[in-house]
């Protein structure tokens, strides 16, 4: 595995490789890697000549208020796991050379981006767009994986590339889980072992929900107020939001009908967490 760090050469070896006739799948994260991440790789590896893996903790999707200084890091181990995961090469670009002074140009969403969690983040998915669009130009990638667990984000990528005419296919790979439920994160490093006992109820409550519409219940108001009693039985979270949306269009449902998309953030302490439900009914 290479590590690259420099735009001209990542854009150097990827017009190589196409000129090869290679695949280039591409896995964008911001690093502190875990089994989640590990996943997106490996399904990369599966469907693609040439794997490329990009760090880059982006300083525009954070709020002023939010941990971009203190977003977990470690380049070392996540150099090794991505390399043990299938990564033929590692991007680190730095922030001076993605954001140069004066840099001005941003890529923004709209509709699906004023919802769930970007209610509550402003500018975070201008951010994400943003940078993932500079990271496709620069890898050049014929596919590019994301996780279920940002459902949102993958949805608004989607958007982006069918609506900029954007020439990839993007994978979304099922969320991966602690052994009791717990979606991986990077922020789940931030929880407290009080917190992280009690988090696990994110999980149960969307498994509860899953129930409940599988034995016929079709009110989002009944769901949304019974995961809401779950959640608040416990005394350090802090609910965002959790709201039932068509899964296209991120539209707020009173009855359950198609592609519903169960969404939720949840704050214990220092870690915001998020998770959902994709379920057609
Ligand atoms: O999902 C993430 O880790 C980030 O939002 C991404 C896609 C790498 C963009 O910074």
């Amino acid at each position: 595995m290479k590590v690259v760090t420099g735009i001209d050469q990542m854009q150097m070896v990827a017009e190589k490789a196409r000129c090869a006739g290679k695949k280039i799948g591409f896995v964008p994260t911001m690093g502190y890697l875990h089994e989640g991440h590990l996943n997106l790789i490996r399904r990369a590896r599966q469907l693609s000549q040439l794997v490329v893996v990009s760090i880059f903790v982006n300083p525009t999707q954070f709020g002023p208020q939010e941990d971009y200084q203190s977003y977990p890091g470690d380049l070392t181990r996540d150099t090794r796991l991505s390399q043990q995961a299938g990564c033929d090469i590692l991007f680190v670009p730095s922030v001076e050379e993605m954001y140069p002074k004066g840099y001005c140009s941003y890529i923004e969403v709209k509709g699906l981006t004023q919802v769930l969690c970007g209610a509550s983040r402003p500018g975070h998915f201008r951010g994400v767009a943003t940078v993932v669009t500079m990271l496709f130009n620069i890898v050049k990638p014929h596919l590019a994986v994301f996780g279920q667990k940002d459902a949102q984000q993958a949805i608004v990528i989607r958007r982006m590339i069918r609506d900029l005419k954007q020439n990839l296919e993007i994978v979304v790979v099922p969320t991966v889980r602690e052994h009791d439920g717990l979606a991986m994160s990077s922020r789940n490093e931030y929880l407290t072992p009080q917190e992280r006992a009690e988090a696990p109820v994110l999980f149960r409550a969307l498994e509860w929900a899953g129930s409940q519409i599988s034995a016929g219940e079709r009110s989002a108001k009944n769901l949304i107020q019974g995961m809401t009693r779950m959640i608040e039985a416990g005394e350090r979270a802090e609910i965002d939001y959790i709201s039932i949306v068509d899964a296209a269009q991120l539209r707020s449902l009173e009855q359950l009908d198609g592609d519903v998309l169960i969404a939720l953030a949840v704050t214990f302490g220092r870690a915001r967490l998020i998770d959902n439900l994709l379920i057609r009914v």
